[in-house]
């Protein structure tokens, strides 16, 4: 089936990279952007425009910490998919992890990966060798908020806490305007990890698009680049999307299914 002929694209590759989207985190209970459910569906994305945030602070971050809780409520962990992701990524077997998600929850699989479980490298030592790991995160992370004069980054809790309680918008230290260190619409992507992405997708012999619409830039582009420089393309999500026709293998089952059992193939 289609998530044998991806496990067998991963294990053949030299580099294999996957990119991933809302869909991914779905299963632990943060909404996706589109569809019937998705924050676009209740929220007006033009409040969150990046021309918004400069023209009007207070009001943008009055709607900002509505959008929050929406998004975040309550404890949200990383789930099967994620994990086996990281534990992929963790035995040298994906390049990198790159996401369009904020959630941070990449990251904390990896993390949690990381300690101890050494299950699929023991004993093996043609195994790949685990480097750091590698989560590019393109549109910036909610769960943390920039100083917009000096730049310093802290932890987003307290200040949208303090949001909440009428600081706005919430302000550093220094004096200056804290913005949530994501990527606004209308705001450019940081140009190092664009080009960081667009390098990892060219360099790459098989390319993982999970869980994401791929309609909004460079998530529309990067299965297409990989396509064009001679990667195998393979697509998991629930529906179709608009790179299918570049895909060899297109997997419609939910994340938490298709990941576990890609990463025991691959490790087979
Ligand atoms: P979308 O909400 O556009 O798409 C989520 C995709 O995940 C859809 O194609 C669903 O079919 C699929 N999906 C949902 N649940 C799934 C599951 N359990 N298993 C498999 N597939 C599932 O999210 P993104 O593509 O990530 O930008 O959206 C891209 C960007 O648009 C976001 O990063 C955000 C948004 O505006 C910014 O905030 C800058």
């Amino acid at each position: 089936d289609n998530v044998e002929r991806l496990a067998t694209a991963v294990r053949n590759a030299d580099t294999a990279v996957a990119f991933t989207g809302a869909g991914i985190s779905a299963p632990s209970g943060v909404p996706t952007f589109r569809g019937d459910d998705g924050v676009w569906e209740r929220f007006d994305q033009g409040q969150f425009a990046y021309g918004r945030f400069q023209r009007d602070p207070e009001g943008f971050w009055a709607d900002r910490v509505d959008l929050q809780r929406a998004m975040f409520d309550g404890d949200f962990e990383p789930n099967a998919a994620h994990e086996a992701l990281a534990a992929m990524e963790r035995d040298g077997l994906l390049e990198a992890v790159l996401t369009q998600n904020t959630d941070g929850l990449h990251g904390d699989a990896a993390a949690a990966v990381g300690e101890g479980d050494d299950a699929g490298t023991d004993g093996d030592s043609d195994a790949p060798v685990a480097g750091e790991p590698t989560v590019l995160e393109l549109h910036g992370n909610s769960q943390r908020v920039r100083c917009t004069d000096c730049g310093k980054r802290k932890d987003g809790d307290q200040i949208f806490d303090r949001a909440a309680g009428g600081e706005l918008p919430p302000t550093c230290d220094c004096g200056g305007v804290f913005k949530p260190d994501v990527v606004l619409f209308g705001e450019q992507l940081p140009g190092a990890v664009l080009q960081r992405a667009r390098s990892l997708a060219r360099a790459s012999d098989a390319f993982l698009a999970i869980g994401s619409s791929l309609v909004v830039e460079p998530a529309a582009s990067l299965p297409r680049l990989a396509a064009s420089t001679g990667a195998t393309v393979g697509i998991v999500n629930l529906e179709s999307t608009p790179c299918d026709d570049v895909a060899a293998a297109v997997v419609r089952e939910d994340v938490t299914e298709a990941l576990p059992r890609l990463r025991d193939l691959v490790r087979e």
